[in-house]
């Protein structure tokens, strides 16, 4: 068994199966968790259980889509059956979605991203509340440096009106759920290596790419993007004990890039 702060103790990962949220499951496995490692894919989410499993830690499997209330309220249950408990949610799982002009942008587009990362995020708290309200716990949710800091990617307007939306949620939730002794933080990551280029589409962007340049480069603290095991590290952070005083708060992560770049 892993043995660390989060030990007795079991957490909920969306987008588990890859990037940010893999590596936030692996660390909280790591750390002593048990967890529930939650997205579509199901080689990918398997291979994350595998890991946490092999390197001494207990995991299982959730296959949902986190537009669907039905779908999260399932896995929600299933990790109740489980292990009768639920004590750290990482609300994580998104997509870019489409980047296009304003007037390329179709409706249908639009409302896939907003659901993939702003309704999805809703949807998943909702479903995982009256578990950690049983005995209290915490929430992290991964919105971005677009649409908190940075406007200049454009084209990416659904995807920043999202990651916006989630910074407000999670201001709206804490302040409800401190009464139940639910803390709600949220890390907005800068670029991070992961698989999100995967699924994004850029349609048409130079038509109305702004043309700002940095020829020094970019951010100089690493020079290059960030990992996802960084990002995992503040997400266990936000959700262990020592954050305990820490609640509606958005931490952003990204070696200074939205500094310079805003
Ligand atoms: P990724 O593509 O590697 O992982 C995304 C995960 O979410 C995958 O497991 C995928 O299956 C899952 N997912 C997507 N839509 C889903 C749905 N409808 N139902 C269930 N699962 C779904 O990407 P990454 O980068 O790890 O993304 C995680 C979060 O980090 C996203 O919310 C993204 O917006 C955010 N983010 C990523 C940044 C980056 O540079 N990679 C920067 C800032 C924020």
């Amino acid at each position: 068994m892993a043995e660390g702060q989060f030990s007795g103790k079991v957490a909920l990962v969306t987008g588990g199966g890859s990037g940010i949220g893999r590596a936030a499951a692996i660390e909280l496995g790591k750390q002593g968790a048990k967890v529930g490692v939650l997205a579509r894919n199901p080689e990918r989410v398997q291979a994350t259980v595998d890991e946490i499993v092999a390197a001494g830690g207990e995991a299982i499997p959730l296959l949902a889509d986190v537009t669907s209330q039905e779908a999260l309220e399932g896995a929600v249950a299933t990790i109740d059956e489980t292990w009768g408990r639920l004590d750290s949610v990482v609300v994580n799982a998104g997509a870019n979605g489409v980047w296009a002009p304003i007037d390329d942008l179709t409706l249908d587009e639009w409302n896939q991203t907003i659901a993939t990362n702003l309704t999805s995020t809703f949807l998943t708290t909702r479903a995982a509340v009256p578990l950690l309200r049983r005995q209290g716990g915490a929430i992290v949710i991964t919105a971005s440096v677009n649409g908190t800091r940075i406007f200049s990617n454009t084209g990416a307007t659904a995807y920043s009106c999202s990651k916006a939306g989630q910074v407000a949620f999670a201001k709206m939730v804490a302040l409800e759920l401190a009464q139940d002794k639910i803390r709600v933080n949220v890390v907005c990551p800068g670029w991070i290596t992961t698989n999100i280029e995967e699924g994004t589409i850029h349609r048409n962007r130079d038509r109305i790419k702004v043309p700002v340049e940095f020829p020094q480069g970019f951010q100089k603290l690493e020079e290059g993007p960030g990992s996802a095991e960084q990002v995992a590290r503040l997400m266990a952070f936000l959700l262990s004990d020592a954050a305990d005083h820490i609640s509606g708060s958005e931490m952003w992560i990204d070696g200074t890039e939205s500094l310079l770049i805003g």
